[in-house]
């Protein structure tokens, strides 16, 4: 077969695994990869071209994608999706592989369903994890990994002025990163918007927390509250209105704020994620050869979703569905996010300590 590869949306450390990985096991298997540019964009500006080994020799490690991405608007219009249809012929493609996040799948539902002979695949990755079925996307471990860092580094420096931090990480509707990062990280409170909880709530609940961190007799040195961006009260606001608290609970103590923002998203892929990029790409391969199409290779699924594979990790899931999954994270519908809201309120209960 003549496939194409692209990597679309917000970029994530381990796409250029994935990259790799297609190109190699594609060749080896007797197949012809061409790497499309910039993701969509590529694909209305029929910029590809072949994938040469010794080009891609060594990417495996490194974050963001060789290929390039692009956030393409042009690929949500009937007018934009027919050119890339046209395209995709013209450039001689029987298969497709789409590395990216929701609006890169949606894009590959959309192409696979108007296209008789073209195949699509989804590999999901993004590093906010907000993928429906995708179990672990790629780029989410490296993402928590860095925000650790980040916040233990914080950390040294709180402790020394005996601050209150309020990090803000990615994750545009969804709090996975921060509440997987802030658990780890020794976080006092984590902030996320899934549960819409309004300004005041998050107020009390942090008054709360204050109240038992600076309790009588305790000496505790730092306080890290982690926030997701999803929770949309401005961070400069937040650290005001925290200081405000601190004056009367602990005067003397003073409040920080720190964006993380885009540092989140870059970084060399951690084994993990690499791992993930090399068995999903190896699945797609051999999803397209099956003749399978509107399909998204997923890392450990909730169980019984989707097709088995070779590979007892990875399973195929219908895009229709992981589209539907998708839209039930982000309005917090999914039973996933119930139980994570669920399991984040029994540690909040112990956090503070
Ligand atoms: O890729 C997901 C993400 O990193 C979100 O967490 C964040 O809100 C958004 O992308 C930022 O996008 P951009 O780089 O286009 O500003």
């Amino acid at each position: 077969m003549r496939i194409g590869i692209l990597t679309s949306g917000g970029d994530a450390p381990g796409m250029n695994a994935a990259i790799r990985a297609l190109a190699v096991v594609g060749k080896a298997r007797g197949h012809e990869i061409v790497g499309i540019r910039n993701g969509y964009l590529g694909v209305l500006n029929k910029d590809a071209g072949p994938l040469a080994a010794d080009s891609i020799e060594g990417i495996t490690r490194q974050g963001g994608t060789v290929l390039g991405s692009s956030r393409c608007l042009e690929m949500t219009t009937p007018d934009g999706q027919t050119r890339a249809l046209t395209n995709l012929k013209e450039l001689g493609l029987e298969g497709l592989v789409v590395v990216g996040g929701n609006g890169s799948l949606t894009g590959a539902h959309v192409l696979a369903a108007k296209s008789e002979s073209l195949k699509v695949v989804g590999i999901p990755a993004s590093i906010d994890n907000d993928v429906g079925h995708a179990g672990l996307a790629i780029g989410v471990d490296t993402a928590v990994n860095t925000i650790v860092g980040a916040c233990d580094r914080i950390s040294d420096t709180a402790r020394a002025h005996r601050r209150c931090f309020i990090v803000e990480v990615m994750g545009r509707n969804c709090g996975f990163l921060a509440m997987r990062a802030g658990i780890a990280a020794e976080a006092d409170a984590i902030l996320y918007g899934e549960g819409g909880m309004i300004e005041e709530e998050v107020i009390a609940r942090l008054d709360r927390m204050l109240r038992r961190c600076f309790a009588p007799g305790r000496e505790k040195k730092r306080v890290l509250i982690v926030k997701s961006e999803g929770c949309t009260i401005p961070v400069a606001r937040l650290r005001e209105r925290v200081q405000e608290l601190l004056t009367t609970i602990a005067p003397g103590v003073d409040a920080r704020e720190t964006v993380l923002g885009h540092v989140v998203r870059g970084g060399d892929p951690t084994a993990l994620d690499r791992t993930l990029a090399q068995r999903l790409s190896f699945a797609s391969i051999v999803a397209l050869e099956a003749g399978l199409s509107d399909v998204m290779v997923g890392w450990e699924p909730p169980f019984g979703v989707g097709r088995e594979t070779l590979d007892p990790s990875v399973r195929i899931i219908p895009l229709e569905e992981v589209l539907a999954e998708t839209a039930r994270l982000l309005d917090g519908s999914s039973p996933i996010i119930q139980r994570r809201m669920l399991l984040l309120a029994q540690v909040e209960e112990v956090l503070p300590g």
